[in-house]
């Protein structure tokens, strides 16, 4: 989800509730095209500045204050005369919180060739707009205190501090689309946000450090490798890079690489960065899915004094192996029977079973004489149980209907899995196939067996005439 990218920043302060509000449904989108360039020359994006509202610092978590601003984008190396934008600003934005962000690396639109829309944006449908949120917040630059960054500002060159003030981070993402970028943002003064009688309504803003993921939502079967997207633009400096998991309350740091120290300090096993020498793509690879590798992950990226993070969802989806018993199936006329369907080895425990019975020329019929043993879990971490069904005093017009126990899981698609087992009536004589077959071999042998006789008492019989 949107929020939880933005928890973990304010971590240190305790948790914000009021974030996990997903910003979503409340963006609007319009790119302008001048007529000589292709594709279009800024995007446009409703946002929201949110700010605590008591100034913090108090145990109880403090209430946030939410503006709505809005985002310019002028296309990666240009930049727009304020002027000229100011006439298109929605009304309801305050002065100071219609930003323009300029961004050479292009980043904050995906990286997209000249004439694409941003990433973020979808591929043309204009539905996928509702599913764009975006945040920006101002930004305290300082000292990051994790084992694996504290180095980095005693590196060559290095600022001692960052003028504090003009800095704010900015979250745009769009999991539908398989984009979430976050950007740090370096107000260019006087910013018209912290005057008091400001005559501009734009803040010019350049991004500093970008972190970007094109997984923000992924899905692995058990035993698979995945990897979990993670990439960064931003100043050719010294940086860390920390991956944190998450789930249902806890977190642990599965990966850490110090690049002051340019060795990795923290890795799990089955962890690995995807690292290469000057690369920016600070991937995760998961080596052998299990189920505990389920949740959250955070890709914290530390430069000097700023750091920027995403986060992803990973969904471990393994679906069942389905047995029907008994199978074949037997029954002498007027006598009870019970179906076991047997689901095995899926997860997550979200899984439905219903049972129906096919004949020829009837409706389907759903069998409600159905109950389940309990669900067992294995050391794996998937499940299994069966279902039973119990049917009816069977009668002899029921020969050859069809049994069938249909398995509905995440991992089974939208159709799902369906085991099947035709009813044999004992001693029925029923048109089924197989009793056409039999009565036809029992024919053939009784032929063939006559015709030997037949052979046996005539054949004689000739040879007597003859001699005679
Ligand atoms: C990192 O490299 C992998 C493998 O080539 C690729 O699939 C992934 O998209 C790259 N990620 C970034 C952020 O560049």
């Amino acid at each position: 989800m949107a929020a939880s990218a933005f928890a973990p920043l304010r971590g240190k302060k305790g948790p914000r509730p009021l974030l996990l509000f997903p910003f979503l449904g409340l963006v609007s989108m319009a790119l302008s095209t001048p007529p000589s360039a292709p594709g279009p020359a800024v995007a446009k994006l409703g946002c929201w500045f949110v700010e605590e509202a008591g100034g913090g610092g108090s145990v109880m978590p403090s209430a946030l204050s939410q503006r709505r601003a809005f985002l310019l984008l002028p296309r990666p190396g240009t930049r727009l005369q304020e002027e000229a934008v100011e006439p298109q600003l929605p009304p309801e934005v305050e002065h100071g919180l219609a930003f323009q962000i300029l961004d050479p690396s292009g980043t904050l639109w995906g990286d997209r060739e000249p004439g694409a829309s941003p990433l973020w944006l979808g591929e043309g449908s204009a539905d996928t707009e509702d599913n764009v949120s975006c945040e920006i917040n101002a930004y305290l630059p300082q000292e990051a205190h994790v084992p694996w960054a504290a180095g980095l500002v005693s590196e060559k060159g290095c600022p001692r501090a960052l003028e504090p003030g003009k800095w704010f981070i900015a979250t745009v993402q769009n999991p539908e689309a398989g984009y979430g970028v976050t950007s740090i943002l370096s107000g260019e003064g006087p910013l018209p946000w912290k005057q008091e009688a400001a005559t501009q309504r734009v803040t010019t803003t350049t991004a500093v450090l970008s972190v970007f993921t094109r997984t923000p939502h992924l899905q692995s079967r058990l035993g698979r490798d995945v990897l979990i997207d993670c990439g960064f633009s931003g100043p050719a400096a010294a940086f860390s890079v920390e991956w944190r998991h998450q789930h249902s309350g806890a977190g642990r740091v599965v990966l850490a690489y110090d690049g002051a120290a340019r060795r990795v300090s923290v890795a799990e096993e089955g962890a690995r960065l995807f690292l290469d020498p000057g690369s920016s793509n600070v991937s995760l690879h998961l080596q052998n899915v299990r189920v505990g590798h389920e949740g959250t992950y955070i890709c914290t990226v530390y430069m000097p004094h700023l750091h920027a993070q995403q986060a992803m969802e990973l969904r471990v989806v393994e679906p069942p192996t389905v047995t029907l018993r008994p199978s074949p199936l037997s029954v002498a006329p007027s006598a009870h029977a019970e179906l076991a369907c047997e689901v095995a080895g899926f997860y997550p425990q979200s899984v439905s079973v219903t049972w129906k019975r096919r004949s020829l020329g009837a409706p389907v019929d759903v069998l409600a004489d159905t109950w389940e043993s309990g669900h067992r879990q294995s050391p794996d971490g998937t499940f299994s149980f069966t279902s039973f069904t119990r049917l009816a005093a069977v009668r002899p017009e029921d020969h050859g209907a069809s049994y069938g126990c249909h398995v509905a899981h995440a991992g089974l698609g939208d159709a799902g899995l369906r085991r099947a087992v035709k009813l044999h009536v004992a001693g029925s004589s029923g048109p089924s196939l197989e009793d056409a077959v039999g009565l036809f071999l029992i024919a053939f042998a009784l032929f063939g067996f006559l015709q030997a006789i037949f052979r046996r008492v005539f054949g004689e019989t000739t040879k007597t005439e003859k001699l005679e």
